[in-house]
This record gives structure tokens, sequence and C-alpha cells, in this order.
């Protein structure tokens, strides 16, 4: 099947396996550098929770049972903009030695908090944006997802593979990373189970939302590829995958310094 050689394709790109997570526990970052990484992350995945125009899309060109399956996975992102500010919070929190947040639902306050963070770590990276606080890189992911406001076959074919490949690096790369450095580590004595640590449960495991929306992805392309299509649905998937992989490079490298303290066979 087509979209199980998509699925492999994604498997075996560097961004699959990419080391950030590993280097951020042997870094063991300041609190600026963790506010500064939180930042940009945050920054691209709120690019990929809203669908804009992508399951109207779908419904015009005949796929409506596709539609739902991608309609399902943004119904499931609500409020996990609020969720993943106060587990950002709650790290922060604990790091330091008083509290910096006293509201940790108080989501502007955490975010402009980490945005400055970044601005002082990342400005003199080029093509940093200060009003933002964006690294070009990140913007670059971000505008992957833009793609989704764009109309026609050919853009539904890119941002279904786009799709794909995001729900994949997020329920197998993104989020077990995030559990492995922030939860697993022991670095910030968070747990699981802390009311503040919602969005990672949410998000984690095979019950969690990105094993659902890995498999609603999945189940909407396996029906539309085909031997005519396959080369946009799998461009797609490489624009996002390339663009990721490029955020977290800098990030690896300028924040945890990734290139020159420690090599793979360290
Ligand atoms: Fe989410
Ligand atoms: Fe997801």
């Amino acid at each position: 099947m087509l979209v199980e050689k998509l699925v492999n394709y994604i498997e075996n790109h560097s961004c699959f396996s990419h080391p950030i997570f590993k280097n951020w526990v042997r870094a063991e970052p300041s609190v600026e550098v963790v506010s500064a990484l939180f930042h940009q992350i945050r920054s691209f995945c709120d690019s990929t929770r809203p669908v804009y125009n992508l399951a109207e899309n779908l419904v015009k060109n005949g796929f409506s049972k596709e539609s739902d399956l991608i309609a399902s996975i943004a119904e499931s992102e609500k409020n996990h903009g609020p969720e993943l500010a106060t587990m950002a919070g709650h790290i922060i929190n604990k790091m330091s030695a008083n509290t910096v947040f006293d509201n940790l639902y108080d989501q502007q306050c955490i975010e402009n908090y980490m945005k400055e963070k970044s601005d002082l770590l990342l400005e003199r990276l080029p093509g940093y944006d200060k009003k933002t606080g964006l690294l070009i890189q990140t913007k670059a992911s971000r505008n992957v997802f833009e793609g989704r406001k764009e109309k026609g076959l050919a853009s539904l074919l890119k941002n279904l593979g786009a799709t794909l490949a995001l729900e994949i690096i997020s329920h197998r790369q993104l989020i077990p990373g995030e559990k492995y450095c922030l939860v697993d580590s022991k670095l910030y004595g968070v747990s699981l189970e802390d009311e503040e640590m919602h969005y990672l449960s949410e998000h984690w495991g095979e019950a969690g939302a990105e094993a659902m929306h890995e498999e609603a992805a999945y189940n909407a392309l396996k029906s539309i590829m085909d031997t005519d299509n396959n080369s946009l649905v799998f461009l797609g998937a490489s624009l996002f995958l390339e663009s990721l992989s490029s955020l977290w490079d800098v990030l690896d490298a300028a924040l945890l310094g990734s290139g020159h303290r420690w090599n793979e066979a360290a």
C-alpha cells in the first residue's frame, strides 16, 4: 500500500530520530534555556492545530469520510494551547528557587515570559523576529500549516502528506521526547499524574491524543493515495519533515550545545 510506503519514509527521516530530547537531558539546561525551548516549540505546535480549509477542501473533492477524520483531529486540539502553557509554567516554577508564576492558568503571562527568554538567548541568530520571537526555522515550520488555507487538489494532497508526517512525529518523536526529558529524566520532579502535566498525559501513549491523530490521518490517506497523486503527498510530508528537522537542529545547536559539547559516541 502506498500509505505504508509513506509511513516508512517518515520513519526513516532524520527528523523521526532527532536527538534533541536526548541532548536536552544531557545538557540539563538552565531555566532560561528551557523557557526559550518551550517558546519555540509551543509556537510551532500552535500552527499545527487549525485545519483552515482542509476539511472543506476534502468535501469539495469528494472525500467526506476523510474530511470527518481530519476534522476529528482538529476537534481534539481544543484547549491544548493553554494546557501546554500550564505545563511549561509548572516546569519553570519547579526549576526556580522562587515561584515564577503564581497562576499557572495565566497563559499570556507564561508565554510572555518564555518569549523574553527566547529573545535574550536567540535574538542574535540570523532572521530572528524580535516582534514574535520566532526563529526563521520556526517560521518555516509554521508556514507548512499555512498551506491548509489554500484550495485545490494539489495543496490538498500536500497538506495530507504533511498531516500524516506531523501526527507520526508528534506521536512517536515529539511527545515521547517531551515525556523523556520532562518526566522520565527526573530533572524537574514532575509526574504524569500532576494536574499541571495534563497536556502530556493527554497526548502521550497508545491511548493518547497523538495515537488517535496518527490513526485518523493514516485512514484518511489510505483511501486517497494512488499512483497518480502520491508524489504530491510525499512532497508535503517531506516539506514538513525538512522544516521541523531544521528547527530541531538550530535549537539543539544554539541552546543545548550539541555542536560542541559532545558527539553521538560520547
Ligand atoms: Fe494537541
Ligand atoms: Fe496531533
